[in-house]
């Protein structure tokens, strides 16, 4: 099958990377000829790279290579059976691209959207025959990143999400079905991970090293949230909060912080400017975190109860199956460990504990128990044996 990629950048690239090394020939149209060119220079460079690292042979190097074509005519998706969007978070864009795929693409071709933000219905809606909408959502960097949410829309057919899913499943992915609601499931339950965090520092409670010091050496995360906001870039970290924080009709759980805003407004936005939470100018010298055990264990147990009482809702809300929540955050985001299973292990009666602790000291809504968590220990109950 011809699989279609639009758009080239960052997430486009990817995608050509995973289709074309699973065999598919790829057509990637992007309207820019520049970035086009830096696409199938990066393919080449990578390809090179596992060549010379022997992860593969010269062969398979060059057929990847082979199977791909660059175009800045969209009418050369004319004989794709599948089409992946990855162009600007827009809905007027997408909505317009969308409606002339369908005219180029065959009649039985599926048209997906890699959107991060956006409901896969309001852009289904741009078709005459929406049963052929559906989300794909891929994880930065996405030839590594083993996690793709599959999202039908309410219009989605049974076979459009059928092929769908076993197609990236053939691509060795580990793919999640969830609901077309914002977020899908990683941008949704991981929220509390930068979110409680900033709270925690506007209360004067750490700094940013210290609070990143308590989830890496305490809670086992990958990376801090301040260095992972300013990897993501404050910018981006700070838009996908407000959309999801507006998409929820502004859900205290979802609120922005005005710390990450003023970054944001300020130019701190992480790595790529140089200056973010934290400094990563040449020489610059960056305050060291108070390696308080007591103080660590406060911050990451709130970070990490704020979490799962996010991931218990989305269960409740049937946003996913708690497999695959657990999935979603372990793959998607490399989390050290589900955060349902997480809950089994430190109980959740201890969790519910800690929240309540915290909705009547604060007397807020961001800190309710989801109703799921109360029914559950009311019951006994656990997520897994
Ligand atoms: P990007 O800005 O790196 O690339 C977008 C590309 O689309 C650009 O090369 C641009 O020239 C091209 N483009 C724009 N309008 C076009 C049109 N009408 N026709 C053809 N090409 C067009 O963006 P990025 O980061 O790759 O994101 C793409 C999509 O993927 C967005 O919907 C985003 O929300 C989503 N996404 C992004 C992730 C990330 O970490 N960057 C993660 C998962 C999803």
């Amino acid at each position: 099958m011809v699989v279609g990629v639009l758009g080239a950048g960052t997430m486009g690239s990817g995608i050509v990377q995973v289709a074309a090394q699973n065999g598919h020939k790829v057509v990637l149209v992007d309207l820019n000829e520049q970035i086009l060119k830096r696409s199938n220079d990066g393919l080449l460079k990578i390809m090179n790279r596992l060549v010379e690292k022997e992860r593969i042979t010269q062969d398979q190097a060059d057929s990847t290579i082979a199977n791909v074509s660059y175009s800045q005519d969209i009418h050369d998706f004319n004989e794709c059976g599948f089409i992946i969007e990855a162009i600007v978070e827009n809905i007027d864009v997408k909505s317009k691209v969308f409606t002339q795929l369908e005219k180029i693409a065959p009649k039985r071709c599926i048209l997906a959207s890699n959107t991060s933000s956006l409901s896969i219905a309001s852009i289904g809606a741009a078709l005459q025959d929406p049963s052929k909408i559906i989300g794909i959502h891929f994880f930065n960097p996405a030839p590594l990143m083993p996690l793709v949410e599959i999202i039908p829309a309410v219009q989605t057919s049974e076979e459009t999400l059928n092929i769908s899913r076993s197609l990236i499943d053939g691509w060795g992915k580990v793919t999640v079905l969830c609901k077309d609601t914002p977020g899908f499931i990683v941008n949704r339950v991981a929220r509390p991970f930068y979110g409680e965090a900033l709270r925690i520092y506007e209360e004067g409670i750490a700094d940013f090293a210290t609070i990143d010091w308590a989830m890496t050496s305490i809670g086992g995360f990958r990376m801090g949230p301040f260095t992972l906001m300013d990897y993501i870039g404050n910018d981006i970290n700070y838009t996908v909060t407000e959309t999801v924080f507006t998409a929820f009709y502004f859900d205290p759980r979802y609120k922005p912080s005005f710390t990450q805003k003023r970054h944001s407004e300020a130019g701190y936005l992480g790595r790529k400017s140089g200056r973010g939470y934290f400094d990563y100018r040449e020489g610059a010298a960056n305050p060291k975190p108070i390696e308080d055990a007591v103080v660590g264990q406060q911050i990451f147990d709130r970070i990490l109860v704020m979490l799962i009482n996010e991931a218990v809702d989305a269960v409740f809300l049937n946003i996913g199956s708690k497999d695959e929540i657990d999935l979603a955050m372990t793959k998607g985001v490399n989390y050290p460990k589900g955060l349902l299973k997480w809950a089994d292990e430190i109980g959740l009666e201890n969790v519910l504990l800690k929240l309540e602790a915290m909705f009547a000291e604060y007397g807020e809504d961001r800190y309710r128990p989801s109703p799921l968590m109360r029914r559950m220990v009311k019951n006994g109950e656990r997520f897994f044996e």
